[in-house]
């Protein structure tokens, strides 16, 4: 069995599987953020370790058997996030998240420096991790003094796991400390960021072993050991590997509380003018490409929350094919922007409001306006010479067959629906368990089986073409009117 963990920002999923693949239990929690300040988020990382081990108390009461035979665990986790650790382990202060705006000044600092971009491959943007470590100096400089070594949040379960500091790959990528095309932590980088090597944890592949299980962790759980903990992934290299997204051509978008476009590569293609996001992927001499939304999802609650209703019901009010662009323009900047933009202060807009505009037409707007924005990564993604002939569609938006016709119209892309079954990223760590204890990565990462291809609507191509040629012209009016 192999025990699968996605530590995510609102919460943990836990899944056993077969060498197969095959899911036998899952178990969840959620955990708060807190938000002490506008733009901060924290996460306690001992809500973490409480919730991970009560969701793997649950496993072990619902599957005594298939708990007991864990040989391998993998993880996945929320990226970017910084958690600082003194000299025993004990954590400073409340992590900062990847959705934390505090250190945007910060970011765009490191962002001009010398070489940043060329050798981590990517912007330097407000949620990444070496602009939160500067804020820290600048602000609360006796932590700062006290930073033995700073985790990336499930490498502190890890920890907590196995007792080793270490860190994989896909993960590190996103810090702006590691030379991403050579896999190492670079000198320069940590000394733009004010960091020193010791302060950084070991890295591993996030498909080799990074350590065992502590005895302690086996006693508690009644595991006889040795169980392998893997490298593990961020949760977008691991729910690529869920979705068995690893060679050149394959490709995920995924409608959550945020949106992601991501293309395979199978060497290293920087393009951080267009603000695509350039990581290691999980399995080695990998990488991927990704363009990345703040709010997809994020858009449709918050119009629910607004409209005293569920996000649910408002998608339900659609019908299930689309019939055109929408006349209201909706901008989906709730939380700023990183593709194609990398704006943390520009916001939202609805554009076209009329006296007769109703609910489903609000609604609408907002699937298209997510959509927009996705075809801007798209865009972004081709502008490197990245090709995509058809993409997978994973995340809770694909519930709406009207999100989803208009999302394959608006790429121009046909989109792959997985069957009813497990294929994200907890099912992704699983996968990277498997290959630490020795499975084949190609025999393992396969793609979920399908259940529909939604073709674009050739007839509504041209119509929603020119409404993007339109959406894509609001942008620079909206930053000139919100600065
Ligand atoms: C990726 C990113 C998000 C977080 C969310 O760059 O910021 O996907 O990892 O969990």
């Amino acid at each position: 069995m192999y025990l699968g963990l996605d530590l995510g920002t609102s919460g943990l999923r836990a899944v056993l599987v077969d060498e197969r693949g095959v899911l036998h239990a899952a178990s969840e929690c959620a955990w708060p953020v807190h938000r002490p300040q506008p733009g901060w988020s924290e996460q306690d990382p001992a809500d973490w370790i409480t919730g991970c081990d009560t969701a793997l108390s649950e496993l072990r009461q619902t599957s005594p058997k298939a708990f007991a035979d864990i040989r391998s665990i993998g993880m996945s986790g929320q990226m970017h996030g910084a958690v600082l650790v003194d000299h025993d382990g004990s954590v400073l202060r409340p992590a900062i998240l990847w959705n934390d705006t505090r250190s945007a000044a910060e970011a765009a600092e490191l962002d001009k420096a010398n070489n940043v971009r060329d050798l981590s491959g990517n912007i330097v943007f407000p949620g990444f991790t070496a602009p939160k470590l500067l804020w820290v100096e600048a602000n609360e400089p006796e932590i700062f003094a006290k930073t033995a070594k700073v985790l990336l949040p499930k490498d502190y379960l890890r920890l907590w796991l196995t007792g080793e500091y270490a860190s994989d790959m896909s993960d590190a990528a996103g810090t702006a400390w590691l030379d991403v095309g050579s896999r190492k932590w670079s000198r320069a980088l940590l000394d733009a960021g004010h960091m020193r090597a010791d302060q950084m944890p070991r890295l591993v592949e996030g498909s080799d072993a990074s350590g065992l299980l502590r005895q302690e962790r086996l006693d508690a759980w009644g595991l006889a050991g040795p169980v392998v903990v893997a490298g593990g992934g961020g949760d977008n290299a691991a729910a690529a590997c869920g979705v068995g997204c690893f060679r050149e051509g394959d490709g995920f978008v995924s409608l959550g509380t945020s949106g992601v476009l991501l293309a395979a590569k199978n060497s290293f293609s920087p393009a951080p003018d267009t603000a695509v996001h350039s990581f290691c992927h999980a399995v080695p001499e990998t990488w991927y490409q990704m363009g990345v939304i703040l709010a997809a999802t994020d858009c449709l609650n918050w119009l629910a929350k607004n409209l005293g209703d569920s996000p649910a019901t408002l998608a339900q009010k659609l019908p299930d094919t689309a019939s055109g662009p929408a006349d209201v323009f909706f901008l989906p900047y709730l939380s700023g922007e990183r593709t194609p933009h990398n704006d943390a202060e520009v916001r939202g807009a609805m554009i076209g409001l009329d006296i007769s505009t109703d609910t489903q037409t609000l609604t609408q707007a907002v699937m298209e306006g997510v959509s927009f924005a996705l075809r801007d990564s798209l865009e972004a993604l081709r502008t490197t010479g990245t090709k995509l002939d058809s993409v997978l569609a994973i995340g809770g938006g694909t519930a709406s067959p009207f999100w989803l016709q208009s999302l394959a119209t608006i790429l121009n892309l046909p989109l792959r629906i997985p069957a009813q079954g497990e294929f994200g990223a907890a099912l992704g760590a699983a996968r990277l368990a498997m290959a630490a204890d020795g499975h084949s990565i190609k025999e393992i990462m396969t793609p979920p089986e399908v259940a529909e291809t939604i073709e674009p609507r050739s007839d509504l191509v041209p119509a929603y073409d020119a409404a993007y040629a339109k959406y894509r012209a609001l942008y620079p009016n909206l930053k000139a009117a919100l600065t």
